[in-house]
């Protein structure tokens, strides 16, 4: 006979759904989530993105019932990204007044001004060459860029944008931020540090949706080495001391450490982006009938708040929210 008494009976609080429920420490819901949105010149396009089904550049006449779907869902914020018409050097569409963001901003906030504008702040979707900053030959200028970036901010926090989230990477863009914008009568608006992001081989359908490649090289001299882990607590530590009101942890499921790390070294809201590639993988594996999606997806997105995201920027926002209807 087993010794009844000399083990633990970890089962008993499995032995049905309610009892799991009622043990469950990590709940997802509709308020977890932001969405991102890829916004293009043009009227009538509603254009897949061939490596993210599901995920569409939508031009400005589309948008309005893009917000219609996520309110009657219960999203409440929205990250915008812009494809502009045309590219320059100094990737000027990205402070236009008549940016593509700002237009989808300023409707946005119009139609739907419950849903909580989240504007991306960078310039690689509006420069020539794709990358973050200004060039000089093949180097990123880390201090020219940063006028630049300072620009695109208040340009979007005039638009009306509720978040300001630059993901450029360059040293010090909190500071100069935070300070444009408080210059601009925007001390209220908070910005969403890309605080923490890798250099990652995850971004790939983002720049076809974006269409954001870099022309040469790569963005390792501004993002980090997927190697460090050191390096990501040095990274949070300067964006919170230059003013950061959240810390995004990107990308977020080959990182679920550094998501832990920053979570337990610091006290503000940690976001974590479920970048394009690992949607890209489910919508594969998913179509090819190799997994199950639902199940797969609400499993990652709990794992990323089990982390200890507090919130996640996801493509799957939309889709998740339904699921967890379902259930
Ligand atoms: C812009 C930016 C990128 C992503 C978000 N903002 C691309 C990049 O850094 O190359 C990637 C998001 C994704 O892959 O879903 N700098």
């Amino acid at each position: 006979m087993t010794d009844q008494t000399n083990f633990q009976r970890h089962r008993r609080l499995r032995s049905s759904a309610t009892m799991r429920s009622l043990v469950r420490e990590t709940h997802l819901s509709c308020n977890d989530f932001i969405y991102p949105l890829f916004v293009v010149a043009g009227k009538g396009i509603k254009k897949e993105v061939p490596s993210m089904p599901g995920v569409f550049q939508l031009s400005l006449d589309q948008l309005g019932s893009e917000l219609a779907e996520l309110k009657q869902l219960g999203i409440g914020a929205v990250m915008y990204f812009g494809v502009p018409e045309e590219k320059d050097e100094l990737g000027k569409g990205a402070y236009a007044e008549d940016g593509i963001v700002q237009q989808a901003i300023r409707f946005a906030k119009a139609e739907a001004p419950e849903i909580l504008a989240v504007a991306d702040t960078c310039l690689c979707e509006y420069t020539s060459h794709g990358h973050c900053g200004v060039i000089h030959g093949e180097t990123v200028d880390n201090d020219e860029s940063l006028t630049l970036l300072a620009k695109t901010a208040v340009a979007q926090a005039d638009a009306g944008a509720d978040i300001i989230a630059p993901s450029n990477m360059m040293d010090g863009f909190v500071r100069v931020i935070r300070q444009a914008l408080d210059e601009a009568g925007h001390e209220n608006i908070p910005i969403m540090s890309y605080a923490v992001k890798y250099a990652s081989s995850f971004y790939g359908p983002f720049r076809d949706a974006a269409e954001s490649t870099p022309q040469f090289g790569d963005r390792k001299t501004y993002q980090m080495d997927s190697a460090n882990r050191l390096e990501a607590l040095r990274e949070a530590a300067s964006d919170v001391e230059e003013g950061a009101d959240f810390l995004i942890v990107k990308p977020a499921l080959s990182y679920l450490d550094i998501v832990r790390d920053v979570r337990n070294n610091f006290n503000l809201p940690v976001v974590a982006y479920n970048v394009s590639g690992e949607y890209a993988m489910v919508k594969a594996a998913a179509m090819n009938g190799w997994i199950d999606e639902k199940q797969l997806v609400l499993e990652k997105l709990t794992s990323m708040k089990r982390a200890g995201a507090d919130l996640i920027i996801t493509y799957f926002a939309k889709d998740a929210v339904r699921w967890l209807q379902e259930s």
